[in-house]
């Protein structure tokens, strides 16, 4: 399926990207961590390149005061486009410019940090008539390869409701997770969700599929979130308000995801991504590979 042919399915994606990235301080006190170059592009680029090839035509990012470089990146430069294109540097021209064409970027600002589901609710104001759903993806999670927000269009397409991407993962591995209940449906990489727990400790966790930062969501999430209260790690979950969603009758499904994930939201996981995607890159990787190869054999002079 192409992006055109789920443009119906949704429009608005949005990036919660208000958080203080404790885990990457002390860079965060000046540099947000959706910034940080993944080889040289910001992994949020990544993440807004993924929803507007799933058909997102705007992107609202949720950020907090002092964050705004996060937004303004996706800003033309004239100034500097101007001085490219005077030297005939037109590669870079079309990685400058490249940000700022994907789609239309609008900002709504989380005053506060009272958690995901709090931070999405923020994105309300900036709907229309035409969001009968959403895209949020979170800008720590890269899921390769792209793809899965079609996947899950073509799912809500056809049963309606909600639908979110999981990971089945190692159950000593699941509670920094939100975990689904779940039953199997025809399709083995779909399944019908009975419920959703957020970060449970591993003997309660209903099974070992892992909500991955995608999620499709239908425009009566916004209800549910004025209705939860503070759950785990006293914030308001994003979580919780599927979890209600799902006790009053709404149908929420999930495409298992079987290809990679990085963790761009701490320095070890954000490591692994640059390499894995330095080492792909034309320019870098046959040198890096080398290095790598050697670096692992030998000692550090
Ligand atoms: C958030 C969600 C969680 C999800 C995770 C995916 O948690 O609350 O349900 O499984 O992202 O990365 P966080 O990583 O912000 O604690």
């Amino acid at each position: 399926m192409t992006g055109a042919e789920t443009t119906q399915t949704f429009r608005t994606a949005i990036v919660p990207a208000a958080g203080l990235g404790t885990r990457f301080l002390p860079t965060t006190k000046a540099v947000p961590k959706e910034l940080l170059p993944v080889v040289d592009t910001p992994g949020i680029e990544l993440v807004a390149s993924e929803a507007a090839q799933a058909g997102a035509k705007r992107l609202v990012i949720v950020t907090s005061p002092g964050k705004e470089s996060v937004v303004n990146y996706f800003r033309n430069a004239p100034e500097l486009e101007e001085t490219l294109e005077s030297k005939g540097k037109t590669d870079l021209l079309a990685k400058v410019r490249r940000g700022p064409g994907l789609l239309d970027v609008e900002v709504a600002i989380q005053e506060q940090a009272l958690g995901l589901g709090h931070a999405v609710a923020q994105a309300e104001g900036n709907l229309t008539d035409e969001d009968g759903a959403v895209a949020v993806l979170l800008p720590d999670d890269l899921v390769l390869p792209t793809g899965v927000l079609e996947r899950m269009a073509a799912v809500r397409a056809r049963e309606g409701g909600s639908v979110l991407c999981a990971f089945d993962i190692p159950k000593e591995q699941i509670s920094p997770y939100g975990v689904f209940d779940v039953t199997d449906t025809g399709d083995p990489d779909v399944k019908r969700v009975h419920g959703m727990v957020e970060k449970p400790a591993p003997e309660d966790a209903p099974s070992t599929y892992a909500a991955a930062g995608r999620y499709l969501l239908d425009r009566s999430i916004f209800d549910a979130l004025r209705r939860i209260t503070p759950g785990s790690g006293g914030e308001l979950q994003l979580t919780d308000a599927v979890a209600l969603l799902i006790a009053e009758g709404h149908p929420v499904h999930v495409v298992v995801h079987r290809g990679g994930r990085h963790d761009l939201g701490n320095p070890g996981g954000f490591l692994r991504a640059a390499v894995d995607f330095a080492l792909e890159d034309p320019e870098y990787g046959p040198s890096l590979r080398t290095w790598l190869t050697e670096r692992m054999e030998s000692q550090r002079p």
